[in-house]
């Protein structure tokens, strides 16, 4: 057991982990208060109305009950979860800091295209050191390059009072979008890395006795700041690789026939490789993995290892390849030109239960086939219109052949061809419905879709069989198609 000595948290960074995170710790801590600080005015009034600035399973509803608690409450604590701009009257009264701030590939200067942007962390903790009147642990949550805790020490110290000390813990963050909620509810592991003397032990501490609220001791891992920082960096680049491997593998049962669930099975069984991360599909997206690998190709080409950097950024080229290689066979399979042709893409998403757009496979695919002369009708059930555009950078000419749609049957209407981009339940068919889910109602989709009625399942979740009876020329990543233009190989 370790004691709960702390009381006051504040998150920077009302994101995808400040957010969430702040609103788990409250509602399972009910002696802290949390507070969630951002310099985005509207974020901030977005986290405190209805409509949340994301979707995540369950947080609207956590969120609601540490309010009405917190109304109902005769405490004179306005909430144990306050969502503010307010970053110094946050950093006063906090004991511990949770430092949830993105850190983008860098776009220029050195290490661009590669090195995470630490920019906004740094000018985050010269905002935290020159604030702080007291001694403060700060946590950084945000992936970064191993190292950075030391790099945040020196900095705090640089900027802080004389009198004021922090002590700097690493906590990696492994949550999945789409399902934050559980992730951090059951954490299959909580890493904390602390310096190895009695203050960043005790520190190190000090968090566990937060966490131990509702994480179970064992799930807790003790270990120094620059393994727990190259452990997230790693476990995100092994994930990243396993779907690569699994889509090279895709591609070669396209061509010979070979059943990829036979081989993501077979491969899942083995309990030295597992089953997670081997579902074939048009690539993999969000805003983790293509991040995390650059940042770890660039500290190993730092450290002179040019042939491991290589190595592992394969694995983004791979991915890169494969979104194309989609793209082509789509193309190809539609008779070899797509000009004029009236596509649809369900789903924006970087997969389901998520908003989140960033890196999403859809957005290659759909500015491919823009340049293919296509006319595109793109329909997602979560991410707003707006950001459909503003991630699409499109040409005023592209601009007029792209359509964003707020029903999937009004955006299937005339299209000779409808990709499935994105796993959203409700996406399924009629016949291998998830019970929660509203599927989609696909016999009605094949009768007001216009000859050659192509279905590209980009991320197999739809039944042949059933798109097949409804007239529909269903091609799925993984499998080959009698309209592939490669021959099936005999072996
Ligand atoms: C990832 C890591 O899983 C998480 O631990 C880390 O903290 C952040 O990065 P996330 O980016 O939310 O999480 O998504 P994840 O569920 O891992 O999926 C990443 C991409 O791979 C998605 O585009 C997904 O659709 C794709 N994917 C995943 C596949 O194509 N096949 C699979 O079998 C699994």
């Amino acid at each position: 057991m370790y004691p709960l000595d702390i009381n006051r948290i504040a998150c920077i960074g009302a994101g995808f982990v400040g957010g969430p995170l702040g609103a788990v710790i409250a509602s399972k801590c009910s002696s802290v208060q949390v507070t969630v600080v951002d310099k985005d005015p509207a974020r901030i009034h977005a986290w405190n109305s209805e409509s949340l600035p994301l979707h995540e399973l369950q947080l609207a509803e956590i969120i609601s009950d540490i309010r009405e608690h917190a109304e109902k409450s005769t405490e004179c604590v306005k909430s144990r979860l306050i969502f503010s701009t307010d970053i110094q009257t946050a950093v006063q009264k906090a004991q511990l800091i949770f430092l949830c701030i993105d850190t983008p590939t860098r776009t220029s200067g050195p290490g661009s295209g590669f090195a995470p942007d630490l920019g906004n962390l740094k000018r985050a903790i010269e905002a935290i050191a020159r604030t702080a009147t007291d001694d403060k642990i700060l946590v950084a949550k945000s992936t970064v390059p191993s190292g950075t805790s030391q790099v945040i020490r020196m900095l705090f110290e640089q900027h802080c009072r004389p009198d004021v000390k922090c002590e700097v813990l690493s906590n990696p963050e492994f949550l999945s979008e789409g399902t934050a909620i559980h992730d951090l509810l059951y954490p299959n592991r909580v890493v904390i890395g602390s310096q190895q003397t009695v203050s960043g032990k005790d520190a190190a501490r000090k968090l566990a006795g937060v966490y131990q609220a509702w994480v179970p001791p064992s799930r807790i891992i003790f270990t120094d700041s620059l393994s727990a920082e190259l452990g997230k960096l790693a476990a995100n680049a092994m994930l990243a690789q396993r779907v690569s491997n699994i889509n090279t593998l895709g591609t070669i049962c396209e061509a010979t026939g070979a059943r990829i669930e036979s081989v993501s099975q077979i491969c899942g069984l083995d309990p030295r490789i597992g089953p997670h991360m081997l579902k074939a599909s048009l690539g993999w997206g969000g805003g983790c993995f293509q991040k995390d690998i650059l940042s770890l190709v660039n500290a190993t080409r730092k450290l002179g290892l040019d042939q491991i950097a290589s190595y592992w950024e394969s694995v983004v080229w791979m991915n890169e390849h494969h979104k194309l290689n989609f793209q082509k066979r789509l193309v190809s399979c539609m008779g070899g030109s797509i000009k004029g042709r009236s596509i649809t893409v369900l789903g924006f998403a970087f997969k389901k239960g998520t908003s989140d757009t960033k890196n999403s496979p859809a957005i290659s695919l759909i500015r491919g086939l823009l340049a293919c002369q296509a006319q595109v009708i793109i329909y997602d059930p979560m991410v707003p219109a707006k950001q459909i555009i503003t991630d699409l950078h499109l040409t005023p000419g592209e601009l007029e052949r792209t359509t964003i749609s707020h029903s999937p049957y009004s955006a299937c209407s005339g299209a000779n061809a409808v990709v499935v981009a994105t796993d959203w339940d409700n996406f399924l068919c009629e016949l291998s419905r998830n019970d929660e889910a509203q599927p989609l109602n696909w016999e009605h989709i094949l009768k007001v879709m216009q000859e050659p009625k192509f279905i590209f399942d980009g991320r197999n979740i739809l039944d042949c069989d059933f798109i097949r009876k409804l007239g529909g020329r269903y091609v799925r990543v993984g499998s080959p198609s009698e309209w592939d233009q490669l021959p099936v190989a005999s072996l």
